[in-house]
């Protein structure tokens, strides 16, 4: 026979908020190999078909299923019951729109930050159906590759302290964002152009340094090693300016 887990889990409809968030415990009986997506939808299926949370990939690459975790913001599915006390307490990601119990927008936000930062190659060059495709070194890839990484589930973004203060902030996902236009080589902004966008207190110089990005990252991008590229190219160019 497994542990007995109480799962408190915090409820809360914006649609009738005459009713007043509360935590409601839920008892179950933990199984091998039990993530809290399986915890989450035996509650749901066996106890209570009301409840919000969100899940699509189950396989930590569609971001969705961020919330707190006994306080920590991470992904559900892929946080093992096993790893967590038998008292486990789940609250939404905060700085998030809430959606209802588990249940935040995420979508907009980053749809947002997208385009706050222009997220997208800028050139002048035509593009030519016809031309081989453009070279870049390895290095070059990589670090491309790695800011990639990024599965937008807002764990960073939840943890932050400046985010959870000044909704403007750009906050690590946003860095880690410019930081991968930055590196691209096919991209032609100047970094006076960057400036404007990250060379500001809700940009780069708004973080305060107390690296829980870093701690909460899932997905482990080296979040504040990010920051400092991107933080030394702003200064710099800030001097030339
Ligand atoms: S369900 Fe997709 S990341 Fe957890």
């Amino acid at each position: 026979m497994g542990r007995q887990l109480t799962l408190h889990i915090l409820r809360y409809n914006p649609d009738k908020p005459e009713v007043k968030p509360y935590l409601q415990p839920f008892k179950l009986e933990e199984e091998e190999r039990m993530t809290l997506f399986v915890a989450l939808n035996k509650i749901r299926e066996e106890q209570d078909p009301t409840l919000q949370f969100d899940f699509v990939c189950r396989a930590a690459i569609c971001g969705s299923c961020g919330m707190l975790i006994n306080g920590k913001p991470t992904l559900a599915c892929k946080t093992l019951t096993k790893d967590l006390p038998n008292e486990i307490t789940l609250m939404p990601l905060p700085v998030f729109q809430m959606l209802g119990d588990l249940s935040v927008d995420t979508g907009t936000w980053f749809r947002e930050l997208n385009i706050k930062t222009e997220a997208w190659i800028k050139t002048e060059k035509k593009f030519d159906p016809t031309a081989l495709e453009d070279r870049m070194s390895n290095d070059e890839a990589l670090a491309i590759y790695e800011a990639d990484r990024c599965i937008e589930c807002g764990c960073c973004i939840g943890g932050c302290a400046t985010a959870n203060i000044n909704p403007d902030f750009l906050g690590a996902a946003g860095i880690n964002r410019v930081a991968r236009f930055m590196v691209d080589p096919r991209d032609e902004r100047s970094e006076a152009e960057y400036f404007e966008i990250v060379g500001t207190g809700e940009g780069v110089f708004g973080c305060v340094g107390l690296m829980a990005c870093d701690d909460n990252c899932p997905m482990e991008i080296p979040l504040q090693e990010q920051l400092a590229y991107v933080r030394r190219k702003m200064a710099l160019a800030g001097i030339k300016m």
